[in-house]
């Protein structure tokens, strides 16, 4: 992974179409994204996975979530190959959000998202700043939420079907844990961009929610 010294908002890194989501853990920003880039034929990036699978290094290294040095090791040793749903337990993405306030593990990861971006034909790119700080010049940017019990209780459904039961009170604790460290952290915050269409998913199925994403990307590029 390349590394880069500090983070900066870019002039235009994104010359091929992009779409930015951007959200809070387990908005259904993920799914979205997939499906967004199906339909549209481009390319997606789970940009949380990169996160979570430098949280799996340290962990399985037995070092602290904290330690930037061993961060960005892991950062640098990165295999796009292994950015997989294997990495997508409840576990890794709390340990995720840990190690992805610190600033230069962040700025380290920014080149290696802009040229997933950037590449022909264009990507889909999900996570809690791309919208803001990894391309802030995408054609058109999301920004999903739902209440946390909404999200509490999908993701525990999710962890069911996984085979993971989990409790929903300590599911919805932990998310809402995750946001406060997520929105307040100083290195690029979780927070829509001034020029996001957002996306309450709160009274939506997955189906209905797609259906409302690609009508605002449809309007937006129609503009
Ligand atoms: O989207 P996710 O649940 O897989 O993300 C796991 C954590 O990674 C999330 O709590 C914060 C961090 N993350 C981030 O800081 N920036 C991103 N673009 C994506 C994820």
């Amino acid at each position: 992974m390349p590394r880069g010294p500090t983070i900066t908002a870019p002039p235009n890194p994104c010359a091929a179409m992009i779409i930015a989501i951007d959200g809070p853990a387990a908005s259904g920003k993920g799914t979205l994204g997939k499906r967004l880039a199906a339909h549209f034929g481009l390319r997606h990036l789970d940009t949380g996975l990169i996160y979570r699978a430098v949280a799996k290094a340290l962990l399985d290294a037995g070092h602290p979530l904290e330690d930037r040095a061993h961060a960005l090791a892991a950062a640098r040793q990165l295999d796009p190959a292994c950015l997989d749903d294997r990495l997508k337990s409840h576990a890794i993405g709390e340990a995720a959000s840990v190690v992805s306030a610190i600033p230069e593990l962040r700025a380290a990861l920014v080149a290696f998202q802009r040229d997933f971006a950037s590449a022909a034909p264009g990507a889909v790119l999900d996570g809690r700043d791309i919208g803001t700080m990894i391309c802030p010049n995408a054609e058109v940017k999301l920004f999903v939420t739902a209440t946390p019990q909404a999200r509490a209780r999908r993701r525990t459904l999710e962890l069911a079907a996984r085979g993971a039961p989990a409790d929903e009170a300590t599911i919805l604790a932990d998310i809402i844990r995750r946001d406060e460290r997520d929105m307040n952290r100083a290195a690029a915050p979780l927070k829509p961009a001034a020029d996001a269409h957002l996306l309450d998913t709160t009274h939506l199925d997955i189906d209905a929610a797609f259906r409302a994403a690609v009508d605002i990307v449809e309007a937006a590029r129609a503009r």
